[in-house]
């Protein structure tokens, strides 16, 4: 798998295209802007407006927006939700009050004194993420989560290996957002990059009806993969999915292609 994912990214580093997207950076730079209406804040960023005194969020502005667009589907539900990361405790109120009441949180730390934030509806668990050890006891017996966030050490070593032990236990359709992805070249953004590029791996055959692909693994259980300024996004297939398939359906057709 790991020849696999290397063979992936070297062509990426040594392909034309990167040079292209580099230069075209000048033209975006010089791109001329569409005057458009401010959007309103999510509920997310009016808690944390709100939130003058008391328990600390510590949050990029930008982030709420995409937290909204993938979290909203789980607001009212009983979701299993868990959040790498506690320090002051004030994202966890803010996590409860935008899921509601029948959500169940669960917020993991290395330091200690993060279990006071522990109450109905949000338990604490202390380890350190970066152990693989820690997350199977942790997981061992927990039911999936509907979504995951990671907003703690922030250093690859840490995300690499939550990653790889928290995926699984996702629930089918769950969401997966590694935040703080810091800076171009990161190394779970080059991780999430060539996991990427496996999402179109594998040769396409012709079918009677059309064409098709047996899945890599990585299209088996994963439905896309977004980057954001220093976010990722990756959602987990529904089921996993074994073969991609094109077909043609209709009986007129352009002669231009056969
Ligand atoms: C940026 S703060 C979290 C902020 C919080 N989620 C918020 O929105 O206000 C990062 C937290 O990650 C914790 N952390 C750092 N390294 C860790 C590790 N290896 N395992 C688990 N937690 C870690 C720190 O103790 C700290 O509380």
């Amino acid at each position: 798998m790991f020849r696999m994912l290397k063979n992936a990214v070297r062509p990426h580093l040594q392909s034309p295209w990167l040079h292209k997207a580099h230069a075209y950076l000048h033209r975006l730079a010089a791109l001329p802007d569409h005057p458009s209406e401010s959007p309103e804040a999510t509920d997310l960023e009016q808690f944390f407006n709100a939130r003058t005194e008391g328990p600390g969020i510590w949050k990029w502005r930008h982030y709420f927006d995409t937290y909204d667009r993938y979290l909203r589907p789980f607001r009212g539900q009983a979701v299993h939700f868990m959040e790498i990361g506690v320090y002051s405790g004030g994202s966890l109120d803010m996590w409860q009050s935008y899921f509601g009441d029948a959500c169940q949180i669960l917020g993991v730390d290395i330091e200690a004194a993060c279990r006071q934030y522990e109450r109905p509806g949000i338990s604490i668990l202390i380890g350190d993420q970066s152990d693989r050890q820690f997350w199977r006891e942790a997981l061992k017996d927990r039911p999936p989560f509907h979504a995951v966030l990671d907003d703690g050490g922030h250093q690859p070593h840490q995300q690499v290996p939550t990653f790889e032990e928290v995926f699984p236990h996702l629930a089918p359709g769950g969401i997966y957002i590694c935040e703080d992805v810091h800076h171009s070249g990161n190394g779970f953004f080059t991780y999430m990059s060539a996991l990427a590029d496996q999402l179109n791996a594998g040769r396409i055959s012709r079918t009677p009806s059309g064409s098709a692909l047996p899945t890599s693994p990585a299209a088996k259980w994963i439905r896309a993969i977004h980057f954001y300024p220093f976010m990722v996004v990756v959602e987990r297939n529904q089921r996993p999915v074994d073969r991609l398939v094109s077909e043609k359906h209709g009986t007129q057709w352009q002669p231009f292609l056969k």
